[in-house]
């Protein structure tokens, strides 16, 4: 099946062939190219160029994108999509003056999650996925992240993995599976952290690897959550399965996370709202992508990453959305992209790289997705009549989306 899209006004973030990422002043470029075409044979893309080069070729469909943008769709890299029931109560409490951490304390947040998760079907718990996986396919994601982390037991933790095995398999979006079991200490293990990561690296860790249910292995390095000792421990023992760490870091404090994610290789450090000038320094040269999560941001009123600070000193910067029902009720990448250039001074061409080459790197996947590139995967973004790219984070809140395509099916 050969389906050639033709007139596109601007096709963005294109490359000959493909790059690992983008950093420091590399991501203020975003290749284009104006009145182009793009042919796409199933799966994956086979050719693109200016409409003046379009080649003879016999096309089984024709998709006429006059006055419209193509991009690669968002690579959302830090997602828990996977989760029971939603947290609104919380969001009302916080209005009336509650922080996250004063619920958090109270027994709330993530445990209230685990509560609920572990008491809820598989069968449930993949319907209710299932209408997140939908709805951000439409927003314009291809490839996502989701961790587990809302079980914190052995038999939820599985639940959850399997899950996101099943969504992988029943969907064309492209969707990696991270470890988290290390989220939040459960109840029952209020006085004993040591003993609950006992459970996580004796008992959970050798049978998610075993079973290949995980490719990454997280932990919510944080104040009153675990520590920079703890992380140390559990990435030493998932080192030894081969999941590599994309981890949970600086997002209300610093303490040191970053140093432990890139002690061991970590293929992503995440939220980043409180960054001090050794946590930039220590990021410099290395493989580690930094990732920011401006929705969360947005959602409970802290600060936002730093984004200039760390793209002036040459770090590359990846955006995410952290979908989750505490922090991040929301998987829109649109709306990720305009507030990085709203409220982080990103510019659309920065905030672009970091949502689809930079993503595609965080999740291991910079040689399949993130750009428009001959053997890549055909997964675009057609969007609605628009004057130029800078629209998209310009017009917040509108998704400017006509038209998705994730392996070469209309979504
Ligand atoms: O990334 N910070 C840790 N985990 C999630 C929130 C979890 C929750 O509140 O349910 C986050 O923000
Ligand atoms: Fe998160």
């Amino acid at each position: 099946m050969t389906t050639l899209i033709i007139n596109i006004k601007e096709l963005l973030q294109v490359e000959n062939s493909p790059k690992e990422m983008v950093c420091g002043d590399q991501m203020k470029i975003l290749p284009t190219l104006k009145n182009a075409f793009l042919c796409i044979e199933n799966d994956i893309i086979i050719d693109f160029g200016f409409m003046k080069n379009l080649p003879n070729l016999i096309a089984n469909k024709i998709i006429d994108a006059t006055g419209r943008i193509v991009l690669p769709t968002w690579c959302d890299s830090h997602t828990h999509i996977v989760y029971a029931g939603n947290r609104e109560h919380e969001f009302v409490d916080r209005i009336n003056g509650l922080s996250y951490e004063d619920i958090a304390n109270k027994g709330g947040g993530i445990l209230n999650s685990a509560k609920l998760l572990q008491t809820t079907s598989e069968e449930e718990l993949y319907k209710q996925s299932a209408v997140r996986i939908e709805e951000i396919m439409k927003l314009g994601t291809g490839a996502v992240e989701i961790k587990s982390g809302y079980g914190l037991t052995l038999e939820a933790e599985l639940k959850m993995l399997r899950v996101i095995k099943k969504l992988n398999e029943n969907y064309p979006i492209t969707i990696k599976a991270t470890f988290l079991g290390a989220h939040a200490l459960p109840f029952e293990f209020k006085n004993n952290k040591s003993g609950y990561l006992d459970v996580v690296i004796n008992e959970i860790l050798p049978i998610v690897a075993k079973e290949n249910l995980a490719e990454f292995i997280d932990i919510f390095c944080e104040t009153g959550y675990f520590s920079v000792e703890d992380t140390d421990r559990l990435l030493k023992a998932a080192s030894n399965y081969g999941l590599m760490p994309k981890i949970h870091v600086n997002q209300f404090n610093a303490i040191g996370g970053i140093q432990a994610g890139v002690k061991y290789k970590a293929l992503s450090v995440d939220h980043l709202e409180e960054m001090r000038d050794e946590d930039i320094d220590v990021l410099k040269n290395t493989k580690t992508m930094p990732v920011a999560l401006p929705s969360c941001s947005f959602f409970l009123s802290i600060p936002y990453t730093p984004a200039r600070k760390m793209i002036n000193a040459g770090l590359p910067l990846a955006l995410a959305t952290d979908y989750n029902p505490g922090s991040t009720p929301s998987g829109n990448m649109n709306f990720v992209v305009s507030t990085a250039c709203i409220k982080m001074k990103m510019t659309p061409e920065e905030a672009i790289n970091a949502a689809t080459i930079n993503g595609a790197y965080a999740m291991g996947l910079e040689k399949t997705h993130g750009s428009i590139c001959k053997g890549k995967k055909a997964n675009l973004i057609i969007t609605e009549q628009i004057p130029s790219y800078n629209f998209i984070p310009y017009s917040f809140g509108n998704n400017n989306i006509y038209q998705v395509i994730i392996e070469g099916k209309i979504i």
